[in-house]
């Protein structure tokens, strides 16, 4: 039995705890374990592993800026041991042959453990990609995404979604709202893809709900909350949460939907405190510096994110600002409950997906550290804390940063209701 100890996070409670693993799983948590091998990390915090159910791994069609390899061993780096790649690759996750290809690429390449979005173009398309971990639809227009036109016809797909037993998500903003001209600064950017855009689309798409699984993707303000629909979920990334539209990052902070103002920055975090935001996800979205190094208006839009969620957002845990119970929950119960999978606590009979972070180290954010393929980060020189090990089914995958296992990823699946 392998046995991992330190101070865990279980039912809630931080208690110095062996948790013993046989084949994945978490078998027994007690006092002390025998255990060969035996990670002992004092009184470092053992969490569950991260769940991020946004991300941009960019395999196949534009490995320059990410593929699945290098997605996934900045995903451990940070602390994350499942991700959801999004179907926006080329070409576009549409098709049940894009779907195979894509499974195949993760399957030989992932360090964590990772689920497929596809993109139907209409309800008849999801049964046949019904192999797909959830759906994922855009109401405008972004990066190589086929966007679905009408809010009728993605209440089609999220009727159809609904009998196969997932979810949606849905990046909303609502093109008819958008401001006119071409935005040259973060501002503009802001004003013309606004805040009323975006709740529009969700108050729109909420109308064709019905009784179906559906989760707002990236929500920037408490108007985007109020219009989500009773029941649906929601998921909030921490560059909307830590950077506003004031901030000095030019063309690398353009990002869709974009960084609000400063108060509509910070009344969403008051937002995350009152509990009304069900996870994080960092809608990590790489592009390469040269693409980033042109005038704003030519730049694409997105930053990368999937290894800052821990580091930044357990800083405020820390200083005492956001409950441990609620990082835990946002960053790993939560988006396992959406996922439907056994992972997302320390429990015998779950997945042994462990994070061990010790909240007094602090190091800056860098690339470096992030392992990012697409060499920047939004946040870099921010205050961060990153996790000391990682563990994916009971395997040590990475350690300080330094990948030490490979390829351990895999497809995730629903639990049987
Ligand atoms: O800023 C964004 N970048 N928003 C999206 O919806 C897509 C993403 C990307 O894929 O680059
Ligand atoms: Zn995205």
């Amino acid at each position: 039995m392998l046995v991992v100890e330190g101070r865990a996070y279980i039912d809630g409670r931080i208690e110095p705890r062996a948790i013993g693993i046989e084949d994945g799983t978490i078998v027994a948590i007690k006092k002390q374990l025998r255990g060969d091998p035996a990670y002992r990390y004092g009184d470092a915090l053992i969490l569950p592993g991260g769940i991020d159910v946004h991300v941009h791994f960019r395999e196949p069609g534009m490995t320059h800026k990410e593929d699945f390899a290098s997605g996934t061993e900045s995903a451990a780096a940070g602390g994350v041991t499942t991700v959801v790649d999004m179907p926006n690759t080329n070409p576009p996750v549409s098709t049940p042959d894009a779907l195979r290809q894509k499974l195949r690429i993760a399957s030989r390449s992932a360090h964590v453990d990772f689920g497929l979005y596809a993109s139907p173009t209409s309800g008849r398309d999801v049964e046949s990609l019904r192999e797909a971990t959830a759906f994922k639809v855009y109401l405008a227009e972004t990066t190589n995404a086929p966007v679905i036109p009408t809010f009728e016809l993605a209440g089609g797909i999220l009727a159809a979604v609904a009998g196969a037993g997932t979810y949606m998500s849905a990046h909303c903003e609502d093109p008819r709202l958008f401001g006119k001209g071409v935005a040259t600064s973060l501002e503009e950017h802001h004003r013309v893809r606004s805040p009323r855009a975006e709740a529009s689309a969700i108050a729109e798409l909420g109308k064709h709900r019905g009784s179906a699984p559906l989760h707002i993707a990236h929500v920037t303000t408490q108007e985007a909350l109020q219009a989500k629909p009773e029941g649906a979920t929601c998921e909030v990334t921490p560059h909307h949460l830590l950077l506003d539209a004031t901030a000095k990052l030019g063309p690398r902070g353009k990002v869709n939907p974009p960084l609000r103002s400063p108060q509509e920055r910070t009344d969403l975090f008051q937002a995350v405190l009152d509990g009304r935001v069900e996870m994080f996800a960092s809608d990590h979205a790489p592009h390469t510096v040269e693409e980033k190094s042109v005038r704003f208006e030519d730049a694409p839009a997105g930053m990368p994110g999937v290894a800052t969620i821990l580091p930044l957002m357990i800083r405020y845990v820390r200083r005492q600002v956001l409950p441990l119970e609620r990082f835990v929950s946002m960053f790993s119960g939560n988006p396992a409950k959406l996922l439907g999978v056994n992972k997302g606590a320390i429990e015998v009979g779950r997945d042994a997906d462990l994070v061990v972070v010790d909240p007094r180290k602090i190091q800056p954010v860098t690339a470096a550290r992030c392992r990012y393929k697409c060499e920047w980060t939004p946040f870099d020189g921010a205050e961060g804390t990153f996790p000391t090990a990682t563990f994916v089914r009971g395997e040590l995958v990475s350690q300080e940063g330094e990948l030490v296992a490979e390829r351990v990823g895999r497809m995730i699946t629903r639990k049987k209701p």
